[in-house]
């Protein structure tokens, strides 16, 4: 039996196929484009995600042979807080308005003057990402879309609505959109009051490993087919990494950052870190995002050793001394600092400097701003972390998995087989199917660990002294930097 994880990213639908002993079978992928029709806009258009699922869906027809007699069931992973508006006979309104798009802001000051407790009602402040300013801001500037919205739903649930002709959306999800109530696990009637928003066009609330519906026939499976609500990408990729239990932080590196740690009560961080339902039964995950992660190293790769490889630029740089501070604001921060004006800094340049230092302080700039989300998790619970899951670009390269051990001054944990998100989706169809009671049993079969890097005591020192000289950077360049953005 197989089940099959939809993973509906930013750039592209990733299809990953495993059998019950928790092996891929097989992979498929489809990328669609990007819409910016003005800077700080980022959309998309919702028929292209449903154009990749067809063909990764035709492409899985014909490199498995048994494919449509063994699958099982479907679930999803989602880009998190982009909006989709349905009218009436469930047709697509206008472009879906992405996580990455900025033109908000105003809408979320509205929303932090309006409804003060937000943060006790959401456990989050109000960003440009999330869904509620972009359905404020459609309000606003779009009202004959408005006036004909009937339904919104998040990336991931109108494929699956388009799969199975149901509408709903999971906890995970809907804590992105600012509008969940998280103690009570419903849609928060005092912030839909204060925005007076129709009742009628919030979807159906389920758990991440609960039945959507069946796969539609026109899909030309014989026999039927289980669609599962499925879970936010974040708390996707926690399930994929094992993040199903208290005690272990996430690392994970990709374009942007993120350190998240399972968290098994509700509880506050006044909005410092995201805090979001989880895809595991019952429980929540906290977050804290760098905005600029890989993408620093891409942009001054790019910029200043253009064609050159990672590898190659990183080579050796476990020997050099470190004696620069980089700051990754290059795109403004989100955690600890909400701060989109805020830019990056090179901090003690002098003539001995090389490429290499300035990619080696890139590095160490990267983690020192996770680290600054693990300091705020381990505050608040009273206790440090003693293992941290690394995955994305920072588990590839070994001098870095040296680096985040001795800046997290924690054992680092890498993932022998790295499938992202992908693999959080099949897991939840695997649970939802039956194969498991539970995700943290589908975890011992499904998730497979590999190395285990300890952190080196005198480096861990060296690198105390120069995060604390790090920590300076922010309060000492953001007026600088926010007359430089007038
Ligand atoms: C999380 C966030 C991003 C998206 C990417 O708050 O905005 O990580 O989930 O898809």
């Amino acid at each position: 039996m197989y089940v099959l994880g939809l993973d509906l990213g930013t750039s592209s639908l990733k299809a990953l196929l495993m059998n019950k002993s928790g092996e891929v079978v097989q992979t498929a992928t489809a990328d669609y484009p990007l819409i910016t029709p003005k800077p700080g806009y980022s959309e998309q258009d919702p028929q292209e995600w449903l154009n990749a699922a067809k063909k990764v869906i035709e492409e899985l027809k014909t490199k498995v042979a048994d494919f449509e007699d063994t699958l099982e069931g479907i679930s999803f992973s989602g880009q998190m807080h982009s909006l989709v508006l349905l009218d009436e006979n469930d047709k697509v309104l206008r472009n879906a308005i992405l996580w990455n798009d900025t033109r908000t802001t105003a809408q979320c000051e509205k929303i932090m003057a309006t409804v003060k407790n937000i943060v006790d009602i959401t456990k989050n402040i109000a960003l440009e990402g999330f869904t509620l300013p972009k359905i404020l801001w459609v309000k606003e500037n779009e009202p004959e879309i408005w006036a004909k919205t009937k339904h919104f739903l998040l990336p991931k649930d109108y494929l699956a609505y388009f799969l199975t002709g149901n509408k709903s959306m999971d906890y995970s999800d809907a804590a992105g959109t600012l509008m969940l109530d998280i103690n009570k696990k419903d849609w928060s009637s005092e912030i839909r009051e204060a925005f007076e928003l129709n009742k009628e066009i919030y979807p159906k609330l389920l758990e991440s490993t609960s039945l959507v519906g069946t796969l539609k026939a026109e899909f030309g499976f014989k026999k039927e087919v289980k669609v599962f609500a499925g879970g936010a990408d974040n708390a996707c990729a926690a399930v994929g990494a094992g993040i199903v239990k208290p005690g272990i932080g996430m690392a994970s590196i990709g374009t942007s950052g993120v350190f998240a740690t399972y968290e098994d009560k509700v509880r506050s961080y006044g909005g410092k870190l995201h805090f979001f339902n989880h895809a595991a039964e019952n429980s929540h995950y906290s977050m804290g995002v760098t905005l600029s992660a890989g993408h620093s190293l891409s942009w001054f790769r790019d910029t200043f050793s253009k064609g050159e490889d990672f590898k190659n630029l990183l080579e050796g740089i476990n020997e050099l001394e470190s004696s620069l501070i980089f700051t990754p604001y290059i795109v403004g921060e989100r955690t600890p600092h909400v701060d989109s004006k805020i830019r990056g800094s090179f901090i003690g340049i002098d003539t001995t400097h090389t490429i290499k230092h300035f990619a080696k302080a890139i590095l160490e700039g990267i983690t020192f701003s996770l680290k600054d989300s693990q300091i705020i998790m381990e505050e608040a619970k009273g206790e440090k972390f003693k293992t941290i899951i690394s995955v994305g670009g920072g588990a590839k390269n070994s001098d870095w998995l040296q680096m985040q051990a001795d800046i997290f001054n924690a054992d680092i944990q890498t993932l022998t087989v790295e499938q992202g998100p992908g693999l959080g989706a099949a897991m939840l169809a695997a649970v939802g199917c039956g194969w498991f009671e539970n995700i943290a049993s589908c975890a011992e079969k499904f998730v497979s660990y590999g190395d285990i890097i300890k952190p080196n005591s005198e480096s861990v020192k060296k690198y105390e002294r120069l995060y604390a000289e790090y920590k300076k950077v922010y309060g000492n360049t953001k007026e600088i930097c926010h007359s430089l953005s007038l």
